[in-house]
């Protein structure tokens, strides 16, 4: 029988919440590292979910999660979806506090790389497929975005490393999602930024006045069909 862990990051709303919801359905074994958990969710944690409750921008609750992560995955097939990020701080270079700063280089580029590297670690575990959520924002600089397009690039980068030095092993591989733009809580922090904060704010607002945000549910279900395969 196949033994297949599932492990997620930020599952308490938007993207992350969809998955859980399809992949639960489905009875599929996750672990899910969120700062919080929905009621049903935690209704629903028992011998297939794993809630490990962590604030990935705190680096000492990251080193407690992956003790663990490492007691709870140790053989089989693991697929780690590199899902939560947060957009602040929103506004320009020399007016970022330096505390928000810590907190996005945390959560978007130092503790997916922990988590990755305690996985890749593991050599109980047949294979290790990373997919990793990742953003046009990665590839493309937008003012008012600064540490956004930053963590999500070095990620990006991170990841383009990891393939290339797996290429040949097979047993760890990597995938990028650009999930476009989804109706979630994200997009409505982008939406109360100010012109000032963010000069393209008419436009996202517009995004979602003229009903152009994907449901996260049928971009969740898309990655599924492409890199999970239920
Ligand atoms: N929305 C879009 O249009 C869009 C476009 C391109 C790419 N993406 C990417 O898609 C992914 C999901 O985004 P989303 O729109 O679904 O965002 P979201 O609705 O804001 O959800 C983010 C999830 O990450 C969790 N999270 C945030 N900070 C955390 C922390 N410090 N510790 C633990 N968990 C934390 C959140 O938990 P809390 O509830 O505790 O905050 C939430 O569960 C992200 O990687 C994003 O970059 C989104």
């Amino acid at each position: 029988m196949r033994e297949r862990t599932i492990v997620i990051t930020g599952v308490s709303s938007g993207l992350g919440k969809a998955l859980f919801d399809e992949l639960h359905s489905v009875g599929e074994r996750l672990i899910c590292i969120s700062r919080r958990f929905l009621e049903e969710q935690k209704a629903g944690a028992g011998e297939n979910v794993s809630l490990l409750a962590c604030d990935l921008s705190k680096s000492g609750e990251v080193e407690r999660t992956i003790e663990k992560l490492r007691k709870l995955v140790r053989t089989g097939e693991v697929i780690f979806i590199d899902n939560a990020a947060i957009i602040q701080p929103i506004g320009s270079v020399g007016a970022l506090q330096s505390g928000q700063v810590n907190a996005a280089a945390e959560t978007n580029f130092i503790s997916p790389i922990r988590i990755t590297n305690a996985l890749a670690a593991l050599i109980g575990i047949r294979t290790l497929t990373v997919i990793h959520v990742s953003t046009g924002a990665a590839r493309h600089p937008i003012v008012g975005w600064p540490l956004y397009c930053a963590t999500k690039a070095g990620l990006r980068m991170f990841y383009a490393v990891v393939a290339a030095q797996e290429k040949s092993s097979g047993r760890i591989r990597v995938h990028e999602f650009d999930p476009g733009i989804m109706d979630t809580p994200m997009q409505a922090v982008i939406r109360e930024a100010s012109p000032n904060e963010f000069p393209r704010s008419e436009e996202f607002k517009n995004y979602k006045k003229d009903h152009e945000l994907s449901d996260p549910h049928t971009v969740a279900k898309r990655l599924i069909r492409e890199y999970i395969q239920v």
